[in-house]
C-alpha cells in the first residue's frame, strides 16, 4: 500500500489534451441538447476538467457503478448503485469514463443507456488499454492510449487511495 508512484502522464499534459477534447466537443455539439454523464467514482476529476473545457450550455448527471472483480480485474458483472436523476430521452449524451480496460463495464453501461432512448450517445474516456480488450468499445473522445499497467491518480484509485493525485501514475508496490 505504501509503494512509490512513478509518473505516467503529468498534470500539464493531461490538461492540454483535455482542452483539445473540449474544443472538439464544442465544435461538434453546436446547437445540441447535451447531457454529460459522469461515471463515478473514477471519472469525477476528468469530468470536472472536461466540462470546463466545453463552451456550450450543458447539464451534468452522475451514475455510480459497482463492478465485481478481484480488485484490479473486472468481471463484467456490473451493478448500477446510483442511477441518473433525470430522463435522457431525446438528449445528446456524452458518457465520461476514466478508463476503458477490458471494455466490459462500458459495453454494459452503453447498452443500459441506449434503453433510455437518448438521441445519441458518445463516449469520452481519459484512458484506453487496448492490450486488455475483451469487448471492443468505440471511444469517440480519447485522452491517451496506455500500456497494460495499473494506473492511479487523477480520479483513479487503488483500494480507494490516490484519487487526489493531480497526475496519472503507476504504483510500484515493491517500492
Ligand atoms: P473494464 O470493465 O475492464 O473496462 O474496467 C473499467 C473499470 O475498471 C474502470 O472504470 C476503472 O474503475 C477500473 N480500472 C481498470 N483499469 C484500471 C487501472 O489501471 N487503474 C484504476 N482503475 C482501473
Amino acid at each position: 500500500m505504501n509503494g512509490k508512484v512513478r509518473t505516467l502522464i503529468d498534470a500539464e499534459t493531461i490538461q492540454k489534451r483535455i482542452k483539445e477534447l473540449g474544443s472538439q466537443i464544442t465544435t461538434e455539439y453546436q446547437g445540441r441538447d447535451v447531457v454529460v454523464v459522469c461515471v463515478l467514482k473514477g471519472s469525477f476529476v476528468f469530468t470536472s476538467d472536461l466540462v470546463r473545457a466545453i463552451d456550450l450550455p450543458l447539464s451534468v448527471d452522475f451514475l455510480a457503478l459497482r463492478s465485481y472483480g478481484d480488485g484490479t480485474e473486472s468481471s463484467g458483472v456490473v451493478q448500477i448503485t446510483s442511477d441518473l436523476t433525470k430522463p435522457i430521452e431525446g438528449k445528446d449524451v456524452i458518457v465520461v469514463e476514466d478508463i476503458v480496460d477490458t471494455g466490459l463495464t462500458m459495453a454494459y453501461m452503453l447498452q443500459n443507456l441506449e434503453a433510455k432512448r437518448p438521441r445519441s450517445v458518445r463516449l469520452a474516456s481519459l484512458l484506453h488499454k487496448p492490450a486488455r480488450t475483451r469487448v471492443p468499445v468505440k471511444i469517440d473522445y480519447l485522452g491517451f492510449t496506455i500500456e497494460d499497467v495499473f494506473v492511479i491518480g487523477y480520479g483513479l484509485d487503488y483500494a480507494e487511495r490516490y484519487r487526489n493525485l493531480p497526475y496519472l501514475g503507476v504504483l510500484d508496490l515493491e517500492g
